[in-house]
């Protein structure tokens, strides 16, 4: 693929746009894949779904819509799109396919996981449920469809305290993520059964290191996602989803930030919110990175990675996916 005349016409209003944070050599490796995605995505009536950790190329370059989970779930179920290609991880793509059945969807690398996700299968669920008899279980988003099926309403990072305080009950079991559990803990009276899971890109952060980066730059915001440990989220300014850190940083434009999160977000955050110094964590999440140009655009062109489920899964997993959609953000 060649860095040519017409890639470089066809593609240069995208470049302008992230050109100070990508130098012009990196571009031009790019370029040729974004031109030919691009082209193909309309000839096949195909719709691209990015995840906000997902890297500038992909989130600035061919995305139709990049978001955080709950928003991406909810789009997938709006498209009109003939087929579905989600940059982000596998949970998010089979969460397409529950809320798109009839849609190809596709990912570009099976490989994609998560370690939330990975922390629990539906038969753990099923455990739990005799172990706690009529308590409703809530899971996060991050799961498979085999624990989905076996949810009564999933959450995002967006919701969770929402979806908790929407049941009027006064225990429930919210799985995988310990942390996030946590959190949520802190923000209602319900009781919480929660489960061991960690995501390990926001484990690895401490509050050592935030006090650290403080001292280094007097009145700079630090915002933190709730999967982070405890002593991160208490020594933050503000905690939300991917979407809620973005929007913090919209609407306040600090003059400096963090963002404890994974770093491909800072990057892309960077691009809209010219005036705000970000002061770049860098922890990747080593599953958004398997997507890149090149693997999106050969399942794109030879339609591979196509997620597929039974129909009783799908009946099943749908319901706990479409009850939070209806409580929304
Ligand atoms: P959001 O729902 O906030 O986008 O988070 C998804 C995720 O995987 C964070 O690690
Ligand atoms: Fe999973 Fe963490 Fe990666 Fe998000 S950042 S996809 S929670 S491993």
């Amino acid at each position: 693929m060649e860095f040519n005349s017409e890639v470089k016409k066809a593609t240069n209003s995208i470049y302008k746009k992230i050109s100070d944070i990508m130098p012009e050599i990196e571009w031009s490796t790019h370029a040729p894949y974004i031109y030919e995605i691009n082209k193909l995505k309309k000839e096949k009536n195909a719709v691209i779904l990015a995840h906000n950790y997902q890297t500038p190329e992909i989130y600035h370059g061919i995305s139709d819509f990049s978001a955080d989970s709950l928003a991406l779930a909810v789009e997938a179920a709006k498209t009109k799109a003939d087929i579905i290609v989600m940059c982000g991880v596998h949970f998010m793509a089979e969460t397409a396919k529950l809320m798109s059945p009839d849609k190809k969807v596709l990912l570009p690398d099976m490989r994609a996981g998560c370690s939330l996700s990975s922390s629990i299968t539906g038969e753990d669920v099923r455990n739990l449920k005799k172990r706690y008899p009529g308590v409703p279980v809530v899971s996060y988003v991050n799961t498979s469809a085999d624990v989905k099926a076996e949810t009564d309403v999933c959450c995002t990072s967006a919701n969770a305290v929402k979806i908790v305080n929407s049941l009027s009950v006064n225990k429930v079991i919210f799985l995988p993520d310990d942390y996030l559990a946590k959190y949520v803990a802190t923000q209602t009276d319900v009781e919480i059964i929660s489960w061991k899971g960690t995501c390990e890109v926001h484990e690895q952060f401490n509050d050592q290191e935030i006090n650290e980066i403080r001292k280094n730059n007097p009145g700079i915001k630090v915002i933190a996602h709730p999967e982070c440990p405890p002593d991160v989220i208490n020594a933050s300014d503000f905690t939300g989803s991917t979407s809620g850190m973005i929007k913090y940083v919209k609407e306040n434009q600090p003059e400096k930030v963090m963002m404890v999160t994974e770093c491909s977000m800072s990057d892309n955050v960077q691009v809209d919110n010219p005036k705000v110094k970000f002061i770049k964590p860098c922890n990747l999440c080593p599953h958004m990175k398997r997507i890149t140009l090149p693997k999106i655009l050969d399942c794109l062109k030879n339609e591979t990675n196509e997620i597929l489920m039974s129909k009783e899964t799908i009946n099943k997993a749908r319901k706990s996916v479409e009850r939070m959609t209806e409580i929304g953000r």
